[in-house]
């Protein structure tokens, strides 16, 4: 059913696994057609309790976006892909079941912007986190200037946003960004025993703590914002110089135009 995905269903638990581990799991179109299929049938399948979102192999949790698509798109392409986006991933945050993000390692650009649509995050050691767009003349634009503001606070979220610099899973774990940082073999084990409790509880109430938790942060229009400013960068010379120069593994050279 999924091209993409992998998926299994274990005692009320659907762990998605995006199957892309030779392009570390980046999110192309596919990914996020089959992730919006994948939440759809979250929703509609009574036997789904919680959800796991996890990446295959044991580098990459989601190494972004793909950037292969960036090429050639129009700013009004780039607002759509960030529509399109954005709107997949409120799907995961607006799920009524429980959504985790296992991150298995890089968790950067659009990977990061996944787990932070995820309900809450756990990591493996060797995890590394991290909104490196601007490295391409780039923003986030799936949602990612807001999650980070609001999960990590300001003046961290605009201190990685404007430097694309990556964390480590100890530093995602002191800014707040992840929950726990386990050994990688460890880290379905640990989002399955996190989520069996949960799914003990009453199934209700539990979709209430989700959308009320939501509530605190509303759908305002940094959203719209930042799919404006993503557009926008389809449109400057240095977003075709960033993508350019990591296609052919050089460094980028922005003039600011
Ligand atoms: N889009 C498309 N392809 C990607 C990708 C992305 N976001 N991230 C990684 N890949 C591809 C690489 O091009 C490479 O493909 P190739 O083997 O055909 O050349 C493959 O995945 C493995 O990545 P590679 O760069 O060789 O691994 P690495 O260990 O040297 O570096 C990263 C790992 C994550 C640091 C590096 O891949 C990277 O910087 N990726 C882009 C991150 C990014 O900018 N994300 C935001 C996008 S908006």
């Amino acid at each position: 059913m999924y091209t993409t995905l992998l998926t299994s269903l274990d005692n009320g638990i659907f762990t998605i696994t995006i199957n892309r581990p030779d392009k570390l799991n980046a999110l192309n179109a596919a990914v996020m057609n089959d992730l919006e299929l994948a939440m759809q049938e979250v929703g509609v399948n009574v036997d789904i309790k919680s959800v796991i979102i996890t990446g295959s192999g044991q580098k990459g949790f989601v190494a972004g976006a793909d950037i292969t698509e960036f090429q050639g798109l129009t700013s009004g392409e780039g607002m759509d892909l960030a529509r399109k986006g954005q709107n997949v991933f409120f799907m995961i945050e607006n799920s009524p079941k429980p959504v985790v993000a296992a991150v298995n390692g890089f968790a950067l650009g659009g990977g990061c912007e996944l787990a932070m649509a995820c309900h809450f995050r756990i990591a493996s050691e060797n995890a590394k986190f991290g909104q490196p767009e601007v490295n391409l003349g780039l923003i986030p634009g799936y949602g990612g200037t807001q999650r980070l503001v609001q999960l990590i606070g300001k003046g961290r979220a605009l201190e990685l946003l404007m430097t694309g610099n990556m964390v480590d899973a100890q530093t995602a774990l002191q800014y707040g960004l992840v929950n726990y940082v386990v050994p990688q073999t460890e880290l379905l084990g640990k989002a399955r025993s996190i989520l069996e409790l949960i799914n003990t509880k009453a199934p209700l109430a539990v979709s209430r703590c989700i959308s009320a938790a939501n509530a605190v942060f509303g759908h305002g229009n940094g959203f719209d914002i930042e799919i404006e400013a993503f557009g926008e960068c389809f449109g400057t010379e240095d977003m075709k110089e960033g993508t350019d120069a990591f296609l052919q593994k050089r460094k980028a050279n922005f003039s600011g135009r």
